[in-house]
């Protein structure tokens, strides 16, 4: 990988399985580097006790061939051994890292953090791109680089939906048909969340009775809800009353997969 870098480096860190939300990623950064990374590994520091790494997708192959269509230079695939052989130093982002997905995946953003630190010292990018599809973990990122003073430009790029506003994720592969067309109910759900909270000045009040209605919709429809909530979008902050430019989280279980997505308010 090394041999094969020059002039500005652009970095999009994946874990492979690769959909139109990481092409897109890749288009992005492919605009402003002469040589575009891309990293696939299926991190395994990352998935707490009883998740899905093992049975993570993976298809490297097809992975490749998608990598080389939108123009990606250097595709670094290394194994987990390469990657920790024996290593036992972590990174913790305090704060930001203890609510929503750090509460409900124990370790999770250790992982990611951990992770990403090493890939951004391998690499030596110039800039990376992350998903805002993963919005707590784009803040973990932001406030890692901040806190450590590293010496890269992070940048966020849309989340891409496909057309029935379902978030592109390399886990909607283990959806089954019927839980495909639920799925669609929970970025229906949180635009009409954000699209309420847009609509002038609520209470507290308020804004509790919507969340906890969305909620309610949600599981009658058979999700498993594990949390639902208005937050600022750079701290991941809960919110009281909702500002232009917060954000409406979720994360709900529907059947075997859990799914997450978010959406920004605007007027
Ligand atoms: P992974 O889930 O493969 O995602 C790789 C990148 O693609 C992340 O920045 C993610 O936010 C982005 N992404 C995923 N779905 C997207 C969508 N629908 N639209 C736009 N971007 C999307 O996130 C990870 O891997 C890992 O945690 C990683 C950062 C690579 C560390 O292991």
């Amino acid at each position: 990988m090394k041999a094969a870098r020059h002039g500005r480096i652009g970095l999009v860190p994946t874990m492979g399985a690769f959909h139109e939300g990481h092409l897109s990623l890749m288009r992005e950064a492919r605009k402003d580097c002469q040589t575009l990374v891309v990293s696939l590994f299926v991190n395994p520091t990352q998935f707490a006790a009883g998740e899905d790494f093992s049975k993570y997708p993976r298809n490297e192959l097809r992975d490749a061939e998608m990598a080389d269509s939108v123009g990606v230079d250097v595709l670094f695939a290394p194994t987990t051994e390469e990657m920790y052989a024996g290593g036992l130093t972590t990174i913790s982002v305090k704060g930001v890292s203890d609510r929503w997905e750090g509460a409900h995946r124990p370790g999770h953003f250790d992982g990611v953090a951990t992770i990403v630190c090493k890939l951004f010292n391998i690499v030596e990018a110039n800039f990376a791109i992350f998903g805002l599809k993963d919005l707590q973990q784009c803040a973990v990122i932001r406030r890692m680089v901040v806190d450590l003073n590293l010496p890269i430009e992070v940048r966020f790029a849309p989340t891409v939906r496909e057309a029935d506003g379902l978030a592109m994720s390399s886990r909607n592969v283990y959806l089954s048909p019927e839980d495909r067309v639920t799925a669609t109910l929970l970025s229906r759900e949180l635009r009409t969340c954000a699209d309420s909270f847009s609509q002038g000045s609520l209470t507290a009040g308020e804004v509790e009775r919507i969340l906890k209605d969305g909620k309610s919709l949600l599981e009658s429809a058979g999700f498993k809800v594990d949390y639902l909530n208005l937050v600022d979008t750079e701290s991941l902050e809960p919110k009281t009353t909702p500002a232009d430019g917060d954000s409406v989280i979720v994360a709900a279980r529907i059947g075997p997969t859990r799914l997450i997505d978010n959406v920004q308010l605007s007027k």
